[in-house]
């Protein structure tokens, strides 16, 4: 770290106020160039919402920003990014329609003398900032056709060809698997040893302590702690600042007698007529884990199962009955809730409210029967929001307003509320804290005492371990092993993932 005496930027008594909701109550924050500060907290503490003020993108209700001695009531974004604050958001924020140079350059394309788009200056520039950091992405890709880590580096790309002198990152790692976000780590690292301040959010605590120099912890708006050294923190000192209350290292589920019969089979599934046959099943009351890298197939083989994909081949059954399941709809018609990895688009409607999105399936369930009982739902909505511990003044705030986590959780909670008796939770807990992980934990373990069945991909070998009855490994597009009870373990998981032996 250099330049530790004087800071680059000081946060003074920054307090924000939304309708109904104090985000932010005086919070003091330096900034050092050079430094790594990672800012935890949990879901709607208030870590996107001091970043925005930070960028510009939204007023303080009061305090200010000093930089440069200069002292600043707010700062709006333009200004923000000439003074080199730059920030990467938890949002997608790039057009999916327009290549990757396109993106980068949006707003300030070079021209030429006549005016013509300078491409070839466009580019050089992009390369050269690729090649000084590392950084390898195909340019003249459309945003739509890269995988959501190309576009987390065009973003981070993005926010480097302007001048930084402070990079904001939120959540940059929530949509990545293991490698991309060790290259993700490293690049950070690498742009603080150039001197760049570097403010980095994370839910993954792991991370933030392997990356750190100093870490800010937020609670309800307020700071709680700030560690002007990470050497000796513990997992366990960190979320009992976070929550206010000790929390277990690891979730200690309550196993229960598993039924015999099967709820869910899946017998010689073919995705394409070239691809390996998929056979497996889910009991009642059974957690089924599926564990695969990225690209292993794991994601595609419960779409089909789900009727978001059609499928080439082969027999779902449902309770010993084979069914029919050509989309979405017919999957929720036999009984099965697929939550899908990519939320924030596929999973909300964000100008509608809270309420309008957690009804949505029940309500498409419900017109089918005329006898609509409004005030079940209405206690039933509330329940949700009590159990996932969902952040909103009320039941109307559109969810847009919400902060990343608490949206995930309205996508969890609309399904947890229909009568489906098969759940598919694909990546469940990306980018919610760890407490509420662990509400979430616990009604995935409600829902198996009463009968119901779960299947769950997850990439958090914890959650994997500590949750699964049965883990199942992709590769290649099959199953290629099966761990109960004991063999449920890192090891077996891991090589059994890359095909290698133990
Ligand atoms: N534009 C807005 N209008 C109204 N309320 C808002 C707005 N932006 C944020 N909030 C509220 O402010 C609080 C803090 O949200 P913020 O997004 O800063 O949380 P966060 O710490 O980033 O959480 P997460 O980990 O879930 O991303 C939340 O209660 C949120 O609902
Ligand atoms: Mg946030």
């Amino acid at each position: 770290m250099n330049n530790m005496n004087v800071p680059l930027i000081t946060l003074r008594s920054i307090s924000k106020e939304f309708p109904g909701v104090c985000a932010l109550s005086d919070v003091s924050l330096d900034l050092y160039s050079g430094e790594i500060h990672c800012i935890v907290g949990e879901n709607g503490a208030g870590k996107s919402t001091l970043m925005k003020i930070l960028s510009g993108a939204y007023s303080p209700t009061s305090g200010q920003i000093v930089l440069n001695n200069e002292i600043y009531d707010e700062l709006d974004p333009e200004t923000a990014q000439n003074l080199g604050i730059q920030i990467v958001y938890q949002e997608n924020d790039l057009v999916h329609s327009m290549n990757a140079v396109e993106n980068i350059f949006i707003g300030r394309e070079k021209t030429k003398k006549l005016g013509f788009v300078d491409k070839k200056s466009m580019y050089s520039e992009a390369k050269k900032i690729m090649q000084e950091f590392d950084i390898e992405i195909d340019l003249s890709v459309k945003i739509e056709n890269m995988s959501v880590s190309d576009q987390q580096f065009v973003k981070i790309l993005k926010a480097l060809v302007n001048n930084s002198r402070l990079l904001i990152l939120d959540e940059p790692t929530s949509m990545f698997n293991i490698e991309d976000s060790t290259k993700v780590l490293e690049l950070v690292k690498k742009i603080a040893n150039q001197g760049i301040s570097v403010v980095y959010i994370s839910h993954f605590l792991q991370e933030v302590l392997d990356i750190a120099d100093r870490i800010t912890v937020l609670r309800d708006g307020v700071v709680v702690k700030t560690y002007e050294e990470v050497k000796n923190i513990t997992m366990g000192d960190l979320t009992l600042h976070m929550v206010g209350r000790p929390i277990d290292k690891f979730y200690q589920r309550d196993k229960i007698k598993i039924s015999e019969e099967k709820r869910l089979e899946v017998c010689d599934l073919k995705l394409n007529k070239n691809s390996p046959e998929v056979n497996f099943f889910v009991k009642k009351g059974e957690i089924v884990g599926i564990y695969g890298l990225v690209g292993s197939g794991r994601t595609e083989i419960v779409r089909t199962i789900s009727g978001a994909d059609r499928f080439y081949s082969g027999t779902i059954k449902v309770d010993g009955v084979s069914v029919n399941i050509n989309s979405p709809k017919d999957g929720i018609a036999v009984g099965i809730a697929h939550i899908t990895e990519d939320r924030q688009q596929l999973g909300l409607n964000l100008c509608h409210s809270v309420l309008e999105n957690l009804l949505i399936v029940k309500l498409q369930q419900m017109r089918k029967s005329l006898l609509y009982d409004y005030k079940k739902q209405g206690s039933r909505v509330q329940s949700i929001i009590d159990k996932l511990k969902i952040r909103t003044p009320n039941l109307l705030q559109k969810v847009i307003y919400l902060s990343g986590g608490n949206q995930q959780k309205v996508v969890l909670g609309k399904w947890l509320i229909t009568d489906a008796q098969i759940y598919i939770f694909d990546e469940p807990t990306r980018g919610i804290d760890i407490n509420a992980k662990y509400e979430f934990y616990e009604y995935m373990t409600e829902l198996v005492k009463q009968g119901k069945s779960v299947i769950m991909i997850s990439s958090d070998m914890p959650e994997i371990i500590s949750m699964s009855d049965r883990v199942l490994v992709v590769r290649d597009g099959s199953i290629k092993d099966e761990f109960t009870q004991d063999e449920i373990n890192e090891q077996n998981i891991v090589c059994s993932a890359l095909g290698v032996a133990i």
